[in-house]
């Protein structure tokens, strides 16, 4: 027995789970020990450094792996499109704007794409560009993302793609750590999952090991959506985009006082010490990205460990689903 999907037999997956894009954090041999568990893996492109993508592609070795771009940030250097469908992607995906200037692109290269969407608007917009898969992202997904909560937008996305586009597949983001939610996300019309936080705490995670302790300690409390984290970073993210990142000391701090930090002196000096905490594993002083799906993390295991046991956990509680139905 082993769940089977539309995402499933179109991926040639043993399991209907992909694993996220995470900028800097996702590197090859996540995404490569997402792919070799029996799901997808993908390598975090985030903002676009060339030379970091060529090492981690590298890192995945043979392992049949994708990758995902910030959109609105590869839009400044779009030629690092090119540079990674060279490598012939199992994917590639595209998060956070206009689709549209890239889809062609990829689809000639005959590469599959997939857009994360955070609202109807985002759906529609990825159907019109020929998305093969949608991710719907609710608003509990650690990293950035919007205010729609997947429970609603996820079954909203599975009936606009059943009347308009109902070869492309649909996949559920945010708050996804263990079997309930993946089964959960089949019942609400997904064709599988995508899952970041929970791959932070794993073994392959590009974080040190205070961050992923920190994921482990924290409870499903301890996140909220904010701009102080790319306010210090001096990243300029478009509406309608936050991060999804620990309530740490910095981040409390500053929360809600984001004009004062952008303050030039104040700036130069705040961005220094969070480098320096982060590079340090000095979590409080520090931004980390994390959902709300930290309250379900208790452990750190290996990437394929995760995988095979969200996918064994959703077989046999939909195995158990009768047990909701009376004679
Ligand atoms: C540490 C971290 C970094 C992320 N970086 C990116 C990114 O660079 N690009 C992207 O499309 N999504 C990114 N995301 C969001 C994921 O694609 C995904 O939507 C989210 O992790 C799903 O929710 P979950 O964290 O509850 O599993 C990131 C998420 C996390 C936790």
């Amino acid at each position: 027995m082993a769940l089977r999907t539309r995402l499933t037999d179109r991926f040639k997956l043993a399991h209907p789970i992909l694993g996220a894009p995470m900028g800097f954090v996702g590197g090859g041999r996540l995404a490569a020990a997402v792919s070799r568990a029996g799901g997808l893996g993908l390598i975090g492109g985030g903002y676009g450094d060339a030379a970091w993508l060529d090492h981690e592609f590298g890192e995945a070795g043979n392992a049949r792996v994708g990758c995902g771009f910030i959109t609105w940030s590869l839009a400044k250097n779009p030629a690092l499109l090119d540079r990674v469908l060279a490598r012939a992607p199992a994917a590639l995906m595209l998060s956070f704007g206009a689709v549209a200037p890239f889809a062609a692109a990829i689809k000639e290269a005959g590469v599959p794409l997939i857009c994360q969407a955070q609202t109807m608007a985002h759906a529609r917009e990825a159907v019109a560009a020929g998305a093969d898969v949608i991710v719907a992202q609710g608003a509990e997904a650690g990293g950035h993302g919007a205010s729609r909560a997947a429970l609603t937008l996820v079954p909203e996305i599975a009936d606009y793609l059943a009347e308009a586009a109902p070869d492309t597949l649909l996949v559920a983001a945010g708050g996804i750590a263990d079997g309930r939610g993946l089964a959960a996300a089949l019942m609400l019309g997904a064709d599988g999952v995508l899952i970041g936080t929970r791959l932070v705490a794993s073994s392959e995670a590009l974080v040190r090991p205070e961050v992923r302790d920190a994921i482990v300690g924290a409870d499903g409390d301890a996140t909220l959506r904010t701009s102080v984290v790319d306010v210090v970073r001096s990243l300029e993210w478009p509406p309608p985009f936050s991060g999804r990142v620990l309530k740490t000391r910095f981040v409390m701090d500053w929360h809600g006082r984001e004009q004062a930090l952008a303050e030039p002196a104040t700036l130069a000096r705040e961005n220094a010490r969070y480098r320096e905490a982060f590079a340090a594993g000095d979590v409080d002083n520090t931004g980390i990205f994390a959902g709300e799906a930290a309250g379900l993390i208790h452990d750190v295991k290996p990437a394929g460990e995760i995988v095979a046991r969200l996918s064994a956990e959703a077989e046999r509680l939909l195995g158990q689903a009768h047990a909701f139905v009376s004679a």
